[in-house]
Formats: structure tokens, C-alpha cells, sequence
């Protein structure tokens, strides 16, 4: 890969060992994936910001370089381990609470906003069309690159860091015109139009495709909530980084019928009474917040039913009494934090109702929990 000569200097650790170790990290992923230079990126969003997921190693790496470097770019962190002000009400253990504010005070430390949230799209980390960028959280990559049409590879913890602190990436992968092509054409033969709808439809179209790149033909009632659900299942049941939606009559064509669907709503089908609802995998919008708190009004959950989102998305939900509404009724809206992310000892439940085929799909392997995926309306079940 073509180096500049300030970019070598960085590499023979003329700018001291964090920046060295920081570039190395970017070229060897540059040879590993056959990229040509390095380019300019204009934002971060960070994945390795949860200590269940970071754990000691990566806590110390990230401790490391923050002594010594910065981000050199716009960067946000992902979902973390836990609800920054409210942990305390949610079983998480001392040891944990301890090692998950060190990691987010550590990226504080160099520039991070600690929005703690796998939708940092809502909250101003909003990339345009054509932008490089250096993100991770597998349904916001996925989010980023095919909606708002920016450029982004699958960025794990350590390149992400490494992107955030150097303000490159290298050129490969789906930051090059030739990768960001449609490899099959889908045909979709039923009406999907909730949230639940498009996420089944993304969980069974990811099976098929695994990393390929998707191409819908009429995707209808498309909104930002729905196309973040099938982001999010696209990108769990495969590893799709990159759909379009547009007509591609060259493409091997496969229809999606309306028994497709229900094999999957089959699969997470009703199992009985849940001891626990989660509602925003991905992270809620503030108009899924304020559906819920229609629902709800003047009802009383018959489960411990907790909403996640953002700290900033909260805050127009408490100003606009949503979450008034939601905590009569029983309900928590928390934020940082989702199940699959959080300290293992808070989530001993047996029965899990979510509308998120993202959460449907990781929460029985994660957190040892059955799921039923349910229309929001469903999941809310009332006394
Ligand atoms: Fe976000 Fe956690 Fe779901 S990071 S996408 S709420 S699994």
C-alpha cells in the first residue's frame, strides 16, 4: 500500500509508539485487503465501547492510547455495558459499573462523545452521501452505508480506534465504486410495512445473501425506522454491510412470498407470557417512543418492559411527557445499554418480547433467553 511521507513517518515512530501502533494496525489491514493508499475519513462511530464486549484487554488498550493520542475526527461511541446515571437500578455489578465508566472516561479523554447509542445516525453523527467514515455496530454500518449512502467497511474495536486516532482508513472494500454493486435482485411479493415486518424480511433475505449485497425492487412504506430494522436483521442472520434499493433487471432475481415471512415469525413465535419486553434494537427513535406512549397511555404493563434509546432521545422523551406516560404504565425507558451488550448477571429472565428481529436473533444465544417476535402492539402486553 502507497504510503505519504508524513504516514511513513507515523509508521517508523517518529510521532512516539501510540501513533505507530495505531498506523500499523491500518496498514496491515490495507495489505490484507489489497488497498491501494490511505484515505481521509470524516467520522468515527466506535464499537468497542461496552466493557462485556471490550473486557480487560481492551480496556487497557484503550487506556493506553488515551494517555498519549486524540481523535483526529467527529467520533461517537457505541452502546455500552450499562445505563450511565441509572446502573445501579439494574442489577449491574460494582466491579463492572467501575470498569465500564473507565473505558468511556478514557475515550472522553480523547475526544469521544459518550453518546452510548448503536443510533448515533439520530443524533448528529449523520455522514453524507459519498463521506468516508470508519464506523462499527454491525446495523448502523449497514444503516450508514445503503440509507444515508456513505462509505464504510465492518470496522472492529481496534481499527476503529486506530481510524479515529491516524484520521484515515485504508481504500478498500465498500469505499470503492466497484464494491458497491447489487449482487441479487428481491422481488418482494408481500405487503411489509411495520418494523417487525421489514426486520423478518431482512433476517430472511441476510440467510440467503450471508456478505453478498442485496438489491430491493419496490420497497415500499420504506421510513428511518423501518430501513434501521431491516439494517439491523440484514446485517445479524448475514453479514450484509450494503444494500440498495433500486431496479436491476441483470441480477439473478428471487421472490420473497408472504410464507417466507411467516417461517420466520414461526421461528420466534408466541411462547407464552414474557417476564421481560424490550422495545429499540436498534436504539428507539423518538417517534417509536412516542407510538409506545400511545399505547400505553392510561394502561398498566403486565411485565418488566423496558425501552432503549439514547440519553439525547430521552430527553425529548421526558419533555414531550412520553416518558411520564411510559413509567405510569410501569415501563423504563433506559438508555447506553441494550440486553446483548449489558453485564451478564442483569438479565436472568425466561421469555423475551421484542418487535427486533436483531434482538429475536442474538438474545437466546447471548442472554440463555426464549424470544417472541411480536408487532410492537403485541409486545406491549397490559393487565
Ligand atoms: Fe443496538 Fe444492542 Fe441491538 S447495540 S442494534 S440495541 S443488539
Amino acid at each position: 500500500m502507497f504510503l505519504e511521507k508524513e504516514e511513513e513517518k507515523i509508521l517508523d515512530g517518529e510521532y512516539g509508539e501510540v501513533m505507530e501502533k495505531c498506523m500499523k494496525i491500518l496498514v496491515k489491514l490495507g495489505d490484507i485487503y489489497g488497498a491501494d493508499k490511505l484515505i481521509d475519513i470524516k467520522s468515527v462511530h466506535s464499537p468497542g465501547a461496552s466493557y462485556r464486549v471490550s473486557g480487560d484487554a481492551g480496556l487497557n488498550f484503550v487506556e493506553e492510547v488515551s494517555k498519549k493520542a486524540e481523535f483526529k475526527c467527529f467520533t461517537t461511541l457505541n452502546t455500552g455495558g450499562m445505563d450511565l446515571e441509572n446502573w445501579k437500578e439494574h442489577n449491574i455489578p460494582e466491579y463492572f459499573a467501575e470498569k465500564q465508566l473507565r473505558l468511556t472516561r478514557a475515550y472522553e479523554k480523547m475526544g469521544a462523545i459518550s453518546c452510548h447509542t448503536c443510533t448515533p445516525y439520530f443524533i448528529g453523527n449523520l455522514p453524507l452521501e459519498n463521506e468516508d467514515i470508519a464506523w462499527g455496530e454491525s446495523s448502523a454500518i449497514c444503516f450508514a452505508n445503503s440509507v444515508l449512502k456513505a462509505r464504510t467497511n465492518r470496522e472492529g474495536g481496534p481499527s476503529a480506534l486506530a481510524a479515529g486516532v491516524i484520521g484515515k482508513v485504508p481504500n478498500y472494500g465498500y469505499h470503492r465504486d466497484e464494491n458497491r454493486k447489487g449482487d441479487f435482485l428481491f422481488k418482494i411479493n408481500t405487503e411489509v410495512k411495520t418494523v417487525r415486518e421489514f426486520g423478518a424480511l431482512g433476517y430472511y433475505v441476510g440467510k440467503i445473501v450471508g456478505r453478498k449485497v442485496p438489491v430491493f425492487e419496490k420497497l415500499r412504506n420504506t421510513n428511518l425506522d423501518n430501513l434501521k430494522a431491516l439494517s439491523a436483521a440484514l446485517a445479524s442472520s448475514g453479514a450484509v454491510s450494503l444494500f440498495l434499493m433500486k431496479k436491476e433487471e441483470s441480477l439473478e432475481r428471487i421472490e420473497v412470498d408472504k410464507k417466507d415471512l411467516k417461517e420466520v415469525y414461526e421461528k420466534f413465535g408466541d411462547k407464552g407470557k414474557p417476564d421481560i419486553i424490550c422495545i429499540g434494537c436498534p436504539h428507539s427513535s423518538i417517534l417509536e417512543i412516542k407510538e409506545i406512549a400511545s399505547i400505553l397511555k392510561g394502561k398498566k404493563l403486565d411485565a418488566e418492559c423496558y425501552i432503549l434509546t439514547s440519553k439525547p432521545i430521552k430527553s425529548l422523551s421526558d419533555r414531550m411527557k412520553y416518558t411520564e406516560i411510559i413509567e405510569k404504565a410501569g415501563g423504563k425507558i433506559v438508555c447506553d445499554t441494550c440486553p446483548i451488550l449489558t453485564a451478564k448477571e442483569s438479565m436472568n429472565y425466561d421469555l423475551l418480547y421484542t418487535n427486533s428481529a436483531k434482538l429475536a436473533h442474538y438474545a437466546p444465544g447471548v442472554c440463555d433467553i426464549d424470544v417472541s417476535l411480536l408487532e410492537l402492539k403485541d409486545c406491549l402486553v397490559v393487565k
